[in-house]
C-alpha cells in the first residue's frame, strides 16, 4: 500500500454500476473524481463523502471533447491510480426508428468520449509507468443487437478496444481490464426506453455484485471479467452460435412489445 492516498476517477458515478463502483473505491480509501451529466452526481458525492473520503464531482456531458476536457482538468495534474471509464447509455427500438441524435449521443458517450478520456489518461499513467483502467463494456458487445443496434455495436467497439489496448500496454505497469455485465438492475433500460422490452423487465443482476466482480478484476489485473455465471454461460454460447441466430435471439429480448406481461409480445 502506498504511503499516500490514491486517486481514482469514475464515469456515471450517479447511479447504477458505476455508483457502485465509487461506493467500492471510498470503500478502499481511494480520493475520488466523479462525473456524470445530471445533477445526481452531486447527491451521489454528498453521500460518498459521508465516508470520511475526499470526493469531487463533476457534472459534464461525457459524449463532448469539452466535456471530457473538463474532467481531464478537474483532476488538477494529479497522477490517476484507477480510472474506470463506465459512463454510457443505451437506445432501444428499431435503427430506423430511432431519432438520430440520441444514436449519435449513444456512439458520442459511449465510443468517442470514453476512448478520448482514456486517451488522455493512459498516457499519463504510461508516463508514469502506472496505473488502472477498468473499462465498463458488455456481453451485449458479443451479440448484434436487434432493436439495440447501436449501443451493442459500441459495446463491441469497447470490449475489443479494451483487450487491444492491454496487449499495447503489457510491458509497462498499466492494466486495462474489462467489465462485461449482463442485463443488470440499474436506471439503464428505463433511459434507453426499453421497459416493454423482455430484456427491460426481466430480474436482472445486483449492480453492486457487478461493480465488485470488475473491480476485483481490475485489482488482480484480469483482461475482463463476464459478470454472474448464467452471463458466462450466454457469452460463451454467443460465441459459437452463427451470429444470424444470434441477432434473432436478440430480437426476442429487446424488440418492443416482447415483454413477458404484455398482451402485445409475440412468440417467433
Ligand atoms: N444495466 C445493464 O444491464 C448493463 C449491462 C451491461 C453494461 N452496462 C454498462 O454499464 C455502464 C453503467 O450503466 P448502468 O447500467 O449503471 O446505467 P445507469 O444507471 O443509467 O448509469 C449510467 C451512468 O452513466 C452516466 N452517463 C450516461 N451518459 C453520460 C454522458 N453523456 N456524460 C456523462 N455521464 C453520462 C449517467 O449519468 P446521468 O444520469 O447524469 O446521465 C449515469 O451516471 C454503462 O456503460 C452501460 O452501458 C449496463
Amino acid at each position: 500500500m502506498s504511503a499516500t492516498p490514491t486517486f481514482a476517477i469514475v464515469t456515471g458515478a450517479s447511479t447504477g454500476i458505476g455508483l457502485e463502483l465509487a461506493k467500492r473505491c471510498v470503500r478502499e480509501g481511494y480520493d475520488l473524481l466523479i462525473a456524470a451529466d445530471e445533477p445526481a452526481i452531486e447527491q451521489a458525492a454528498t453521500s460518498l463523502r459521508s465516508t470520511g473520503s475526499e470526493v469531487e464531482a463533476v457534472q459534464v456531458d461525457l459524449a463532448t471533447t469539452e466535456g471530457v476536457n473538463k474532467l481531464y482538468a478537474a483532476a488538477k495534474g494529479r497522477g490517476v491510480d484507477a480510472l474506470m471509464a463506465n459512463a454510457g447509455r443505451g437506445l432501444g427500438r428499431a435503427f430506423l426508428d430511432q431519432d438520430f441524435t440520441k444514436a449519435g449521443h449513444v456512439i458520442d458517450t459511449n465510443v468517442t468520449g470514453t476512448v478520448y478520456l482514456i486517451h488522455k489518461i493512459a498516457n499519463d499513467m504510461r508516463r508514469r509507468n502506472s496505473g488502472r483502467i477498468l473499462i465498463t463494456g458488455s456481453i451485449a458487445g458479443f451479440m448484434p443487437g436487434s432493436f439495440q443496434a447501436i449501443y451493442n455495436g459500441t459495446k463491441a467497439f469497447l470490449n475489443s478496444f479494451s483487450f487491444a489496448l492491454r496487449e499495447e500496454l503489457k510491458d509497462t505497469k498499466v492494466t486495462v481490464a474489462c467489465l462485461m455485465p449482463g442485463a443488470t438492475e440499474t436506471e439503464f433500460f428505463k433511459r434507453a426506453d426499453m421497459m416493454d422490452t423482455d430484456v427491460g423487465t426481466t430480474e436482472k443482476d445486483d449492480a453492486a455484485e457487478v461493480a465488485n466482480n470488475g473491480f476485483d478484476a481490475m485489482m488482480k489485473e484480469k483482461g475482463d471479467v463476464v459478470s454472474g455465471f448464467k452471463n458466462q454461460v450466454q457469452s460463451v454460447v454467443a460465441n459459437v452460435m452463427p451470429v444470424g441466430v444470434s441477432a434473432s435471439q436478440h430480437r426476442k429480448m429487446a424488440e418492443p412489445g416482447s415483454a413477458k406481461n404484455n398482451p402485445a409480445s409475440r412468440e417467433r
